[in-house]
């Protein structure tokens, strides 16, 4: 049996994750992870097997991958992407994209050039319980979209700065931008305000709120809070003609749809691991076994445009005008 190749760069939460499904795999091996903190990276390799690195170019230029996850922070990305590229090698990489908007789409245009697979984590595209959303939303269009990521500051040392997370809504809720997309199609103009931290834990906002204009004529808010002790709520909650959807997120494996009619309320409970979807996808095109990934690099930019969108609009106070997708 052929096993590709492939290699991890950023080694904390969410590459544990992910080597934990490509250990499950048969046709593949895990040949190379690296870490800037190469402690980290050694007890990544002693689990997942490879050779471990202090430095992602490094690996790059070492080994010969066939894929390579990049699981790192916001503001780590460009570099690996560039390298990747030049090398020749399929990239997945977590989101978001990047600090901002201009980086990412220089890679964009750099992932387009090469032609190469990439593949990007909004893992939430990968449930069924979303699809089974979208399927009813197709019939019955969205009305009114109201989205939220309530929840605490997250532990690691880099997430309270914008310099080095963008901010909650680019690192979190864009995660549930990239749901309202799904559901209720592309965002025209966004106007949004923030409150400032006052926590001294950092400069990304306490609270942030953002109105939205969907193209299609829907409105919708999304809210993001990091000042609670506990995960409130992660959800997207949808308004249509006689029809609510709603779609929650405890955890990775932890989600919700409610669906409700004037006819009752069907509620479905999924332990789906959308990790795992999302890297089988990955590697079942990059084998031929499927013709493409459900969110390629230039498909997430626009999540990452609308949710750049967003905090530009609440740290200016003004609106700010999206692309239209189909130059209108
Ligand atoms: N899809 C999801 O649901 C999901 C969930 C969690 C995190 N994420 C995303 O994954 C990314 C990483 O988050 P995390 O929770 O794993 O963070 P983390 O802090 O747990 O891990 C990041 C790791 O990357 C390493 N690192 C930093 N810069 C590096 C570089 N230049 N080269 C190599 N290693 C480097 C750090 O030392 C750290 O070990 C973030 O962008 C986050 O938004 C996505």
């Amino acid at each position: 049996m052929t096993r590709l190749r492939v290699g991890c760069v950023g080694t904390g939460f969410i590459a544990g994750q992910h080597l934990r499904a490509l250990a499950g795999f048969d046709d593949v091996e895990v040949v190379a992870v690296a870490d800037t903190v190469l402690e980290r990276a050694q007890q990544a390799a002693d689990r997942s097997g490879g050779r471990a690195y202090g430095d992602g170019l490094t690996l790059l230029d070492s080994e010969d991958l066939d894929a390579v996850w990049l699981c790192v922070p916001p503001f780590a990305h460009g570099a690996l992407e560039t390298a990747a590229i030049a090398h020749g090698v399929p990239f997945f990489v977590e989101k978001p994209l990047g600090l901002d908007l201009p980086a990412a789409q220089e890679l964009a245009d750099q992932v387009s050039a090469s032609g190469l697979t990439t593949a990007v984590g909004y893992h939430w595209r990968h449930l069924e319980v979303v699809h089974r959303a979208a399927e009813l939303l197709a019939r019955t269009p969205a009305q009114l979209v109201t989205g939220y990521w309530l929840d605490k500051t997250p532990a690691v040392p880099w997430w309270p700065q914008r310099a080095y997370s963008g901010s909650q809504v680019i690192e979190q809720t864009t995660h549930v931008f990239d749901l309202a997309r799904t559901l209720a199609g592309e965002v025209a103009s966004v106007a949004a305000a923030e409150r400032a931290a006052s926590d001294g834990r950092g400069d990304v906002p306490a609270a942030a709120s953002a109105l939205l204009r969907f193209v299609s004529g829907a409105v919708g808010s999304i809210s993001s809070a990091r000042v609670l002790g506990w995960r409130h709520r992660v959800a997207l909650h949808v308004v249509a003609e006689g029809l609510v959807v709603e779609l929650s997120e405890r955890g990775l494996t932890d989600h919700e749809l409610r669906v409700v009619t004037a006819h009752g309320e069907e509620v479905l409970r999924s332990d789906q691991d959308p990790i795992r979807t999302e890297d089988r996808e990955f590697l079942d095109v990059l084998l031929g076994r499927a013709a493409q990934v459900r969110v390629p690099y230039h498909e997430a930019l626009r999540t990452h445009a609308l949710a750049c969108a967003a905090d530009r609009s609440a740290r200016d106070g003004r609106p700010v005008g999206l692309p239209d997708p189909e130059g209108r």
